[in-house]
């Protein structure tokens, strides 16, 4: 395993130490999750993990938010909601950072601990739900980050109002990966991400199965013990409401940059939308306010 030791950072100065973090942190965005054969498949429904460009993306700023927070504390403490197999904790573990890495899926931490078995009592894994998580107000983290997670929580504005109360006084909120809300993306954009959805889709299997529940969901009728129904979250609430979250957080006394970009899952047309400068996908840049 490649580590960014004293060692490498002394040879490599400025552009070039940031250009290879950024792509160390890319690189293992891949790695944990594509060591696993059963979990290929979430990759390939996983465009953040999936497509080079994303992951560079995701590496810088990952890159960033670590370099803010090591200017206040030389080992961050960093919490990860909704880890998975650790896209998330990895890199920041490599970068030195100590991470207290929740899931509820015992299968998803079970492999992140295989991924992350080097880092010793640099990493905690908690399997509970985010929400008891959240209640324990003892412990005060640096970061709090949630990689393709919060369009799956019901309410996410308060368990991002939770989670404002256990940062420290300089801590960092941020989340990658969830859709922008869809009445703020123009016509054109979400004709060509349902378009790409649908050609991506079809070579999936289940193409009737997906066209039924499409179907039964436009009836606005949604099933609480469909793993399918669960997964699509987002798009019966037709995204994330990326405005609210930021007058959310400004209002707390966060400076909040939303960063806008385009994901797919088809190889393709993620090419094709980037290269267009589409935006359908968000993440969330939050510092508290000194
Ligand atoms: C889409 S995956 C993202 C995993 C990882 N962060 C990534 O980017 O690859 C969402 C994860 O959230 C977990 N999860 C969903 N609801 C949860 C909850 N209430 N508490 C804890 N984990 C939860 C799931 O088990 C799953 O591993």
């Amino acid at each position: 395993m490649v580590m960014f030791s004293a060692g490498v950072g002394a040879v490599l100065t400025g552009a070039k130490l940031v250009d290879k973090r950024i792509n160390r942190i890319a690189a293992l965005a891949n790695v944990s999750a594509y060591d696993a054969e059963a979990t290929r498949e979430y990759i390939d429904g996983a465009p953040h993990i999936k497509h080079a460009s994303l992951r560079k993306l995701y590496g810088k700023l990952v890159v960033q938010i670590f370099d803010s927070a090591i200017q206040y504390n030389k080992i961050p403490k960093i919490l990860d909601l909704g880890a998975g197999e650790g896209s998330v904790t990895l890199p920041f573990l490599e970068l030195g950072a100590k991470v207290v890495a929740v899931d509820i899926s015992k299968n998803q931490l079970d492999a992140l601990k295989t991924k992350c078995e080097n880092f010793g009592d640099m990493l905690e894994i908690r399997c509970e739900d985010i929400n008891d998580t959240l209640k324990d107000k003892r412990v005060k983290y640096d970061i709090i980050v949630l990689n393709s997670f919060l369009h799956h929580v019901p309410d996410y504005l308060r368990m991002i109002r939770e989670a404002a109360t256990i940062l420290n006084h300089h801590g960092q909120f941020f989340s990658f990966q969830d859709p922008l809300r869809y009445d703020s993306v123009g016509k054109g954009t979400m004709r060509f991400s349902m378009l790409a959805y649908f050609c991506w889709r079809v070579f999936k299997g289940d193409v009737i199965g997906g066209i039924r529940r499409r179907i039964r969901r436009s009836r606005g009728i949604y099933l609480k013990d469909s793993v399918h129904d669960n997964a699509e979250y987002h798009v019966m609430r037709h995204g994330v409401d990326q405005n609210a979250i930021r007058y959310f957080l400004e209002s707390e006394g966060f400076d909040c940059k939303i960063v806008s970009y385009f994901s797919t899952q088809s190889r393709l047309f993620q090419h094709v939308g980037t290269t267009l400068k589409l935006k359908n996908t968000f993440a969330v840049l939050a510092q508290k306010r000194m």
